[in-house]
């Protein structure tokens, strides 16, 4: 066999069907595609921020970069950490990625040892198992729960830790906002969820990707706030604050100076130094994005009230169905519902969405790629027109089902 075995976890359950898809448009069927989820496919990347990318090519930027990050970019993050959180993080203690998504591989990669055990809630953004499976390690999952409003249940979180006391987790990842279900955790869960961490000695971290797409009526708080004096390490990046998916550009913040913050920051300065640099221009053109607050703030505030819109709206048409329900998002771009898939004659959500697919050209995400079979995944990205087409179509979809179960 020519591919390893471990190769056999890296597969994108977000991106399953766009064979299938692609094979519809052929045919010449229009596709709704609400699988991805990419704002800069809905919403035009600000003119700022393209500016800044045009001139730092025109003014030559295209060597390698500082492996770790252009010192430019690294002081306008730690600059945004003290102007959003009042957190003082030095510039020497981020990490630039290629995206979130490259920072969640060299961290498992760098902290697992095969066998070694890290705690996940399901559901979970699927890279996470991924990166996990692929370096060896074992999952342990806990839950964010859909009775919490699919917030964490502190006690049960102790419980699974102390079941595990044997072979103590490396880390455990928390996403806050949330993907998929746009929860934003409440402030004393994470306080309890800081100070597990902590009596444990577990390495906390949590991708706040979302931190800056909160609805008007939630409160997010980030665990630079609250985690001080230990090791955790905070995942954020260009990708959906900034509108700016395609620049690939994440980071990690390892704010704390004990032993195993120390060790961490290094050892992805090496992995950083091993893939030689993140894209140059894309890097100055961020910087500048992170340095100009004013026009960044008004550029999110009317992104996120459309947003905010598109999935209130989006929200009102799932619950009128009597065959799906969702909990009301409070940040982030996703509707995650739960289907009565036995009702409608479904064995599985794979089988939901691929039938959706083929028979009303409306492609979603299946929940048990992130670890919740019987729900499906929703972008609420797309135009109000669209969204509500797309909806009323798989309500009708349920619909026929129902009758036909
Ligand atoms: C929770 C979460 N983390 C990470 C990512 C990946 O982000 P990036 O574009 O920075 O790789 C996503 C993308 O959807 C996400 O939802």
């Amino acid at each position: 066999m020519i591919i390893s075995r471990k190769s056999r976890y890296v597969y994108n359950p977000l991106l399953e069907e766009d064979k299938l898809a692609a094979e519809l448009e052929k045919q010449g069927k229009h596709v709704i595609k609400l699988n991805a989820g990419d704002p800069a496919a809905y919403f035009k990347t600000p003119s700022y921020i393209i500016n800044a990318f045009v001139e730092a090519l025109k003014e030559g930027r295209t060597a390698y970069a500082n492996a770790a990050g252009v010192k430019e970019l690294r002081e306008a993050i730690a600059e945004r950490y003290w102007r959003m959180y009042r957190s003082s993080i030095s510039p020497e203690s981020i990490v630039v990625t290629q995206g979130v998504s490259e920072a969640i591989d060299f961290i498992n990669a760098i902290m697992l040892n095969p066998g070694d055990a890290a705690i996940l809630f399901r559901p979970y953004y699927p890279l996470y198992p991924l990166y996990l499976l692929e370096n060896g390690g074992k999952p342990i999952f806990e839950n964010y729960y859909e009775s919490l409003s699919w917030n964490i249940d502190t006690e049960k979180l102790e419980k699974t830790i102390k079941k595990n006391a044997r072979k103590k987790p490396k880390y455990m990842l928390i996403t806050n906002p949330n993907n998929p279900t746009g929860t934003v955790l409440d402030r004393k869960v994470l306080e309890e969820i800081v100070e597990l961490a902590n009596n444990y000695g577990i390495m906390l971290i949590s991708d706040e990707i979302y931190d800056e797409i909160v609805f008007s009526n939630a409160k997010f708080t980030s665990i630079s706030e609250i985690a001080k004096g230990m090791p955790y390490a905070i995942l954020n990046g260009a990708s959906k604050a900034y509108d700016a998916t395609g620049f690939r550009l994440g980071y990690v913040l390892l704010p704390e100076h004990d032993a195993k913050s120390e060790q961490l920051l290094a050892k992805l300065v090496d992995y950083a130094q091993a893939r030689l640099s993140a894209s140059t221009p894309a890097q100055y053109a961020f910087a500048k994005a992170l340095v100009n607050s004013k026009e960044h703030e008004k550029q999110v505030r009317s992104m996120v009230k459309e947003i905010e819109e598109r999935v209130g709206l989006a929200t009102k048409l799932i619950n009128k169905s009597k065959h799906m329900h969702v909990v009301e998002p409070q940040a982030a771009f996703y509707l995650f519902p739960k289907v009565n898939l036995k009702q409608l004659g479904f064995k599985n959500d794979k089988e939901f969405t691929e039938s959706l697919l083929k028979e009303e050209q409306v492609q979603l995400s299946r929940g048990s790629g992130f670890g919740a079979e019987g729900y499906v995944r929703i972008v609420g990205l797309a135009q109000k027109d669209i969204l509500s087409l797309a909806i009323n179509k798989i309500i009708e979809f349920c619909e026929r089902h129902a009758k036909e179960a």
